[in-house]
């Protein structure tokens, strides 16, 4: 490995890279996470090997029954496809310690135990198949290592499984051609970079992977922040990583997860509060047991993909932070430049529609999906849409899409919640400012 870098030396160098290496991340708005493994046969939750006291040695039978069918890591690549998404991130290895690749580091894996197959080197070519980015999960917390534990408080024990992490990962970065992100999870026991020496290990990632977005969990901050089952703005490059269900990441039955699950208008709201606020959604699946996608996610996945094929011009690329969404409160926003772009929730039942807080005198608006113009009137802060469709004019999802395109960057002032302060909204033309 060439010289080691200080943190302050490293962190310049990432931070000099780092708009050419994320460039595609940022456009790219929508990934799959995948989380498969021995998890999935119990059918409750990725943790439950630790939440329910599970004795390794009960835990490892799994290992014999874990038999996922062929072409499973290419149904999930299939769909991500289909659903719109441009990269995918699959759990290598999760807490439980069962490496899904042939590694020589960590024999309690899917080649030497149970389907005795590569499901990562499965994974890697059905993401290149349908030309999507590949990122791998990599857990810090082990619960199947012997020093997975007492590497917090035996310094011996600390430094075989530092090494032991470093090896998994220099295999991960080294057997399978170029990966487009490593996704840290759960830095315990230790809780400090140091304690990691992710210093060193994230250097030797980088210098085998030079083109490599590492996220924000192995202590260091890193290329992009990780709000996880939320979907809060960063002031940083950020993504949303959420479950299906708000339940599990690992495989639960489907038929009681269905209740639960997202549908494709929440998939698609979800998608414009990621894009209003300039971040990503990374959209978990746990697939079943033999490696199927589950049902709940199929049609709803199906669904949005559709819709991004129609009105992706408004989610995809890279967006200003946007605040617009206030315009009618029926509606979400995103921005690029000087265009607008309204995702209409609910469509007006009368033909017509103000929008509130507009400054920016308006030149012209038009449905996304076919570009078809919205007849408008600007006066003072309203602009109002008329002679409108009587219903949605999306018919995948009832979502349809405004494009509104400004003379200038446009400004958005909401003067205030009051009416009667601002002689109803009329009051910019009366010079009353
Ligand atoms: C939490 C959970 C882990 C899951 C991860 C996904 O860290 O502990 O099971 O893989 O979230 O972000």
């Amino acid at each position: 490995m060439a010289k080691l870098l200080s943190k302050t030396e490293y962190e310049q160098n990432v931070a000099e890279s780092r708009d050419r290496r994320m460039a595609w991340w940022r456009e790219a708005r929508f990934g799959m996470f995948v989380h498969f493994g021995l998890y999935a046969l119990i059918g409750r939750n990725e943790w439950a090997m630790s939440l329910e006291n599970y004795p390794i040695a009960e835990y490892e039978k799994l290992a014999q029954q874990f038999n996922p069918k062929p072409g499973a890591p290419r149904e999930w690549a299939k769909l991500a496809k289909a659903a719109g998404m441009k990269y995918m991130v699959l759990t290598t290895r999760h807490h439980d310690g069962f490496s899904l690749w042939d590694s020589k580091v960590n024999p309690y894996n899917s080649v030497n135990i149970g389907p005795k197959r590569d499901i990562v080197r499965e994974f890697v070519d059905a993401c290149r198949e349908f030309d999507l980015r590949i990122g791998f999960y990599s857990s810090l917390m082990d619960w199947h290592h012997p020093d997975g534990g007492r590497a917090a408080y035996d310094r011996e024990a600390r430094a075989r499984f530092t090494a032991y992490v470093k090896g998994l990962n220099r295999e991960l970065m080294t057997q399978y051609g170029k990966i487009d992100v490593l996704w840290y999870d759960v830095a315990l026991p230790m809780e400090t970079w140091e304690g990691w020496d992710s210093l060193t290990m994230n250097q030797m990632v980088r210098e085998l992977q030079p083109d490599i977005i590492l996220n924000n969990r192995s202590r260091l901050d890193e290329d992009f922040g990780t709000p996880e089952e939320h979907l809060t703005a960063m002031d940083r490059d950020w993504e949303a990583c959420m479950t299906f269900n708000g339940i599990s990441w690992g495989y639960v039955d489907s038929k009681q997860a269905m209740p639960y699950s997202y549908n494709a208008q929440r998939i698609i709201r979800m998608l414009n509060t990621v894009t209003a606020g300039g971040g990503n959604l990374l959209l978990n699946i746990g697939p079943a047991p033999d490696g199927s996608v589950p049902q709940e996610a199929q049609v709803p996945l199906e669904t949005v993909g559709r819709w991004l094929a129609r009105n992706g011009q408004a989610a995809y690329g890279v967006k200003q932070r946007t605040e617009f969404s206030r315009a009618s409160g029926v509606c979400g926003s995103s921005r690029e430049g000087n265009r607008v772009y309204l995702w209409n929730w609910v469509w007006p039942r009368e033909g017509q529609m103000a929008l509130g807080g507009f400054v920016t005198p308006v030149k012209t608006i038009r449905l996304v999906e076919d570009g078809k113009p919205i007849e408008f009137e600007q006066r003072g802060h309203r602009i109002i849409l008329k002679n409108l469709p009587a219903s949605s004019p999306d018919e995948i999802a009832g979502i349809a899409v405004l494009e509104l395109e400004f003379e200038e960057p446009p400004v958005f002032h909401f003067a205030s919640y009051f009416p009667q302060l601002h002689g109803g909204f009329d009051y910019a033309e009366n010079g009353k400012l």
